[in-house]
């Protein structure tokens, strides 16, 4: 794919490394962001970087009115001896083809779109953070643009990529968070768009979190839509539980969406041979487990989160606390390798790193 670069005349000026380190997880962005357009008829066409900055869309635009928008989450690092790399882009690209299948958005080149976005990050590298737990987060996203207010699906699109560094995703860093399991709201029901990354997921669920927050928590735990008694995934991780030794996550039932941290945890802890159950955790079934002492660990995991402990998680009047409050011994194995692969400090045996240059 050929893409024109224009840099930017008025560069910003670059936070140092501390100041990197302890911006808010999304409020600072880099110089230059990628955009691909789509037209019916022509395909994906136009692939440009260009200096960030407002887009200019017609008011009519339809992603604006019904919500025809699909975004991902990847990261790419400075690595040992000052490469860059990225994590499974491949899985991003993949995922992001599967939630323009259910949104009807036209699919992408998976290959060609992550080397345009490598080349984004490429031409912002001196923005890639280099601290510990720090990265920069890669927001591509695929907006509907036809100026039309009839409901169909759009015969025009803009792939968008932004960039931004980032540290920690919750104030707490890798201190255990507090979550809270909603039982009145849903996010998801199967035949839905729980399994695909569709901005209105995201904007159904705010309401949620907004109350979770007002009670203390960082996130809300979500129950299946039908039963409310399911667990599905925390706001923006995965969610797994370490029950009598083995380390339990609810299947892909095609209303949570498939995280590739998800995937990672569970490809690395077969690898280590600890047992891995993918299946059904019904949050009674929880709590009794946990009354029992069989709970040793709890913790999410996603992108930007990384892997997070949960420190205590509340459900109707019953308090779950694991680990005292404290990170788990498995929860923290996971972190130490994940990032540890990501900043090439270990050996990335799954060639999951993606070596720009
Ligand atoms: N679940 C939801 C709802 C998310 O927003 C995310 C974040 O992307 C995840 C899970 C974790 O997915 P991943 O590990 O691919 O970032
Ligand atoms: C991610 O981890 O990439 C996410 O999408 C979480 C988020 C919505 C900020």
């Amino acid at each position: 794919m050929r893409i024109s670069i224009e840099k930017t005349k008025q560069p910003k000026k670059r936070p140092t490394e501390k100041e990197l380190a302890d911006i808010a997880f999304g409020t600072t962005f880099t110089d230059h962001m990628l955009l691909i357009d789509y037209n019916e008829g022509r395909g994906w066409h136009d692939a440009r970087i260009v200096p960030y900055g407002p887009l200019s869309l017609q008011p009519a635009s339809t992603c604006l009115h019904y919500g025809q928008l699909i975004f991902e989450g990847l990261k790419a690092y400075r690595a040992r001896g000052g490469s860059l790399v990225m994590f499974r882009p491949d899985q991003n690209m993949a995922r992001m083809n599967s939630s323009c299948e259910r949104m009807c958005i036209p699919k992408i080149d998976e290959r060609e779109f992550a080397e345009a976005i490598a080349k984004l990050v490429e031409t912002d590298e001196e923005w890639v953070p280099s601290l510990p737990a720090t990265s920069l987060y890669i927001r591509p996203f695929i907006i509907s643009n036809d100026a039309f207010l009839g409901v169909h699906p759009s015969s025009s699109y803009m792939f968008i990529v932004i960039l931004c560094p980032v540290g920690a995703y919750y104030k707490e860093g890798l201190a255990p968070v507090k979550i809270y399991v909603e039982d009145e709201y849903v996010r998801a029901v199967k035949g839905g768009t729980g399994f695909a990354k569709c901005a209105g997921n995201y904007a159904a669920s705010l309401k949620s979190q907004v109350e979770a927050s007002e009670k203390g928590y960082s996130q809300v735990l979500w129950l299946d839509g039908v039963e409310r008694r399911n667990i599905e995934e925390v706001g923006a991780m995965n969610v797994f539980f370490v029950i009598d030794g083995e380390i339990t996550t609810p299947e892909l039932n095609g209303s949570i969406l498939p995280g590739i941290t998800r995937k990672s945890v569970i490809e690395l802890a077969r690898s280590w041979n600890v047992p891995v159950a993918e299946r059904r955790i019904a949050i009674d079934e929880l709590a009794a487990a946990h009354s029992e002492g069989k709970v040793s660990e709890a913790f999410g995991a996603g992108t930007a989160a990384v892997i997070s402990p949960i420190g205590e998680m509340k459900w109707k009047n019953a308090v779950m606390r694991f680990n005292d409050g404290k990170i788990g011994e498995i929860s923290q194995r996971l972190y130490d390798e994940i990032t540890g692969i990501q900043t090439g400090a270990r050996e990335d045996k799954f060639g999951w790193v993606h070596k720009i240059k």
